[in-house]
């Protein structure tokens, strides 16, 4: 119903303080249907996503309630009441993470087949299949996966791909499960970890997260946890770092840890940006002309598919030829037709983009394809000569929290308007 309306042209300057991470947020949320009493969260991003994941867990029994800002306190259920509903699944892919926890504490789980962003095929294969060795009996029905069990048993499960949903629903699973999982080739993304740490605070025994063997040794029941801080976006600082680099501003990033932000930092650095590293802050400035740099996406500790389009605009303005191979998700190309229709100058042959660097972009309109092209069009409209208005917002806000009001804090010029009015 939004458009944002960005007038290219204004180097960004100054201090931004990073949000908590979204998909960190999405992986807790849903654990929180495990715990045995209270649990308090903070660093909770109030994006559209988090709002969703709260109305499914509310939709299976849990309380939940906003304390100031960015923290949440919640109520689990004693007992499920209603399987979330299709209405609420469809709006985002991380209502599959409901599953892992519904079976291990209540042994049943019914979820409506997930929507979220249309970036790719997203089958669910291997969190059936790591269920199924966990004991599980699994069933598709009418759109709805089905699955239940009476106690669910550890196992050794290998996952052929290091599936970051997979990964977290079965180390969730496996927290009650009777005896010891062994999940092997799994994913390494700090988010795991953090689920990881959560987990252990209401009493868990998961050990290993960060590395491709993670142990978990079951118990009987998990307790409350009275304070838990998510841990810091790693794709909104990498966004606002790109916005820096692209419109060759000098801007302090604050709340961030540093080390989950190495694999697409030492690309901008490839690329002549001037990366400064404090405690738990990055200062990010460009004195010299960039150069095109080749990018591949793959699983942490590999260039994060998530900053892939937001690389893309700002490298469809540095001179030479740039190379873009997507390894993850293959239908995450959409957002070239937008940054084409700004004046970008790339060619896509099958999972790689070859970015042309033009001379610079221009304003149009264009809409957002999915969450982070939207946070690429906001790249390239911020660097773009004239004005860009950018519909399809509720992409962007599923994502970053009020980016518009970071953005302009940081002296870009950016509104947020109703859709009609100009
Ligand atoms: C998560 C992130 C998303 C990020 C992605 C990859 C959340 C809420 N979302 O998504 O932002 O872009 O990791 O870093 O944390 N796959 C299968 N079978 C499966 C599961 C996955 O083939 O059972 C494939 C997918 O189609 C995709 C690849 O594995 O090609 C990676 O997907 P996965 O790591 O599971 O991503 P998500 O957890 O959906």
């Amino acid at each position: 119903m939004h458009k944002l309306i960005i007038k290219g042209g204004s180097p960004l300057k100054g201090k931004i303080k990073i949000g908590g991470a979204k998909n960190a947020a999405l992986a807790i949320l849903s654990a929180t249907v495990m715990a045995g009493d209270v649990v308090l969260l903070e660093n909770i991003p109030d994006i559209n996503d988090v709002k969703v994941m709260i109305k499914l867990i509310e939709s299976v029994g849990a309380e939940v309630e906003w304390q100031g800002e960015d923290a949440v306190r919640i109520t689990p259920p004693d007992a499920i009441a209603e399987m979330p509903p299709y209405h609420l699944s469809k709006q985002l892919r991380a209502s599959n993470l409901m599953m892992g926890p519904l079976l291990t504490r209540f042994g049943k789980a019914e979820i409506p087949l997930p929507g979220g962003c249309n970036i790719g095929v997203r089958p669910m294969d291997l969190h059936f299949k790591g269920f199924a060795g966990l004991g599980a009996e699994i069933s598709l029905d009418k759109g709805c996966v089905r699955a239940h069990c009476r106690k669910l048993r550890g196992a050794r499960i290998y996952l052929d791909f290091p599936s970051v949903g997979a990964t977290e629903n079965l180390m969730m699973a496996a927290c009650l499960a009777q005896g010891q999982t062994v999940l092997e080739n799994v994913a390494k993304e700090p988010e795991i970890v953090d689920l990881a740490s959560f987990l252990n605070c209401l009493g868990a025994k998961v050990r290993g997260a960060g590395t491709d063997v993670i142990k978990v040794a079951g118990v009987r029941s998990l307790g409350g946890c009275l304070r838990y801080p998510v841990i810091p976006d790693r794709i909104e600082a990498g966004t606002f770092m790109v916005a820096a680099a692209a419109t060759k501003g000098d801007i302090q990033l604050e709340n961030i840890i540093p080390l989950h932000l190495e694999p697409f930092r030492a690309k901008l650095r490839e690329a002549g940006v001037d990366i400064i590293e404090g405690e738990d802050c990055l200062r990010v400035k460009v004195s010299g002309s960039l150069k095109a740099i080749d990018i591949k996406t793959l699983p942490y500790p590999g260039f994060p598919t998530d900053m892939q389009s937001q690389m893309m605009a700002l490298l469809s303005t540095v001179s030479g030829t740039s190379l873009i191979t997507e390894n993850i998700f293959e239908n995450r190309f959409q957002v070239v037709d937008e940054l084409k229709r700004m004046g970008a100058k790339i060619k896509v042959e099958g999972r790689i983009a070859i970015i042309e660097g033009s001379e610079g972009l221009y304003g149009t309109q264009v809409k957002a394809t999915d969450l982070r092209a939207g946070a690429a069009l906001v790249v390239a409209g911020l660097m773009a000569r004239g004005t860009t208005e950018i519909t399809n917002t509720n992409y962007i806000l599923r994502g970053y929290h009020e980016i518009e009001k970071k953005l302009r804090q940081l002296g870009a010029d950016i509104t947020m308007v109703k859709n009609g009015a100009s």
